[in-house]
């Protein structure tokens, strides 16, 4: 039993934009990746929100469909838990505290209330659903006590939960009011995964600071409870992607891309619209990296998709305010009439022809300020041309830069050393980008999505197996 709040199919999205295309983010591509692939000995049935907010009080009880190859069971929200527990707690509380964010955190206590009671909830719908050999998996910030519920209504079987975000460090955690109970009520997990090694440490470090109780290997006691914790990093459907970018011929491809006249070159950003994505200060480096170097002018343009999210969350609307007006003032600035140095497309695109602007580019720049993983930039190398490959320029602070050492490393804060990386990159040997590339590939070729939840689900079953055993010794 999967359970994430997001499914890969949205029944009423926020807005028209967001109805466009199956909905994005790294957890609804990396799950239906990996739920697709013939798991195993494995069936699984993925529960969560429809996406729509119920005029009056919703159902207690979930719709079941199957979408594209998956079982999914979908209810709906009422509207004050969209606002409290989706809008609020979810996404201006613990979003931003979990991406080092803590002055964009907003404090308050409904909606800290309106998220415990959402997740209650949650464990209510999925509690006559389950049966006795299931395996619980739920997934990212917005449930993490649904665990603690689920135990309270009676649930004994295996149960984990992946964490698709960054883990600040303890200082920063701490700084929301109710760490240590949130904190606490993971140790009903039996296991708990992360993408690297440094979010399981500070996951650690947090609980340490948080609650009594001992760390003992990668496993953390605390009144005869025992959580294990381990980094297991998610990856993409390394072989779809290629054959899709295969499949997109010439035409198709300068359908959606445009047609690049021989000798320009394309810089792509690809990223939902949120400011942990760097969106500002990647602008900020092409407008830099024109002044620098006048002779990239009419020469080289940037692609910036950027999918519509949370659209009815403030720090949202702000930031998209902020990017309309940065795009029209660097494009104001340098525009000719045969030229415009940065086309903004404020849409989604199917990963099918998402494919098309991986292909098509030179250069994809990941600069994200704060990411768990990112798989935009595993993708992008998916789909390069095994002869002729574009170069990524990743931020350090992505979980995807602890195994892509070959990508060009940079500091998204530090806007003229990005701008030098990204001219570099621009003017990097083929040699050069083939052995980068060659690198990159192999990284993403063998760490995909089908891999990750593979041995995430081992593992589970191996700790599980461990806590029963102890179990029944004590007994
Ligand atoms: N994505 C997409 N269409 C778009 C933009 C993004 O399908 O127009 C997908 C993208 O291919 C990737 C996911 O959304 O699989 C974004 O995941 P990532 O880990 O990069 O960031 P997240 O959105 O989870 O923070
Ligand atoms: C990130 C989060 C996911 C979330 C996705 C899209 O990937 O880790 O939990 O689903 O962003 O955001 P949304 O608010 O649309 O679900």
């Amino acid at each position: 039993m999967v359970v994430s709040n997001r499914l890969p199919q949205i029944e009423a999205p926020a807005d028209e934009q967001e109805a466009r295309v199956a909905p994005v983010g790294g957890l609804v591509v990396g799950l239906a990746v990996a739920l697709t692939a013939p798991l195993d000995r494995r069936e699984a049935l993925w529960v969560g929100w429809s996406g729509r907010a119920a005029d009056g009080t919703p159902a207690n009880f979930a719709r079941r469909s199957r979408v594209r190859g998956l079982d999914l069971a979908a209810f709906d929200l009422s509207q004050s838990e969209v606002r409290l527990f989706y809008n609020g707690f979810s996404n201006r509380t613990l979003w931003p505290l979990l991406h080092s964010f803590p002055a964009k955190m907003v404090v308050r206590h409904d909606y800290y209330r309106g998220y415990m009671r959402a997740n209650r909830r949650f464990a209510e719908i999925l509690m006559p659903m389950l049966q006795e050999n299931d395996l619980v998996w739920v997934h990212d910030h917005h449930l993490m006590p649904l665990g603690r519920e689920l135990r309270r209504l009676g649930w004994t079987g295996e149960m984990a939960w992946f964490l698709h975000t960054p883990v600040p460090p303890a200082d920063v955690f701490g700084l929301l009011p109710w760490a240590s109970e949130l904190l606490e009520s993971i140790l009903d997990y039996d296991l708990v995964g992360v993408h690297t090694r440094r979010y399981a440490h500070n996951l650690f470090d947090s609980l340490s600071t948080e609650i009594p109780g001992m760390v003992i290997g990668d496993t953390f006691r605390h009144k005869g409870r025992s959580l294990t914790i381990r980094s297991h990093p998610i990856g993409t459907d390394y072989e779809g992607l290629r054959r899709m970018a295969e499949k997109i011929d010439r035409r198709a491809a300068e359908r959606l891309v445009g047609v690049i006249s021989e000798g320009h070159k394309f810089v792509l950003g690809v990223d939902r619209l949120d400011y942990t994505k760097g969106i500002i200060q990647r602008l900020r480096t092409f407008e830099y990296l024109l002044d620098r170097y006048p002779a990239l002018r009419g020469n080289v343009s940037l692609i910036q998709i950027s999918a519509p999210s949370r659209t009815r969350v403030p720090e949202y609307v702000e930031e998209r305010q902020q990017v309309d007006q940065l795009v029209g003032r660097v494009n104001g600035k340098f525009a000719e009439a045969d030229w415009t140095p940065i086309r903004y497309l404020y849409r989604s695109y199917p990963q099918e022809e998402l494919v098309a602007f991986y292909r098509r580019a030179d250069v994809c720049l990941v600069t994200p300020l704060r990411d768990g993983m990112n798989l935009v930039a595993k993708e992008f190398v998916a789909a390069q041309q095994a002869t002729d490959p574009g170069v990524v320029v990743l931020s350090r602070f992505c979980g995807a830069a602890d195994s892509m050492r070959d990508a060009i490393l940079v500091n998204p804060y530090d806007i003229e050393a990005t701008a030098a990386a990204t001219y570099r990159a621009l003017r990097l040997s083929r040699r050069e980008r083939l052995r980068r590339w060659r690198s990159l590939n192999e990284d993403v070729r063998t760490r995909t999505a089908e891999a990750w939840s593979e041995s995430f689900l081992q593992d589970l079953e191996g700790v599980s197996h461990d806590i029963r055993a102890r179990a029944h010794t004590r007994d």
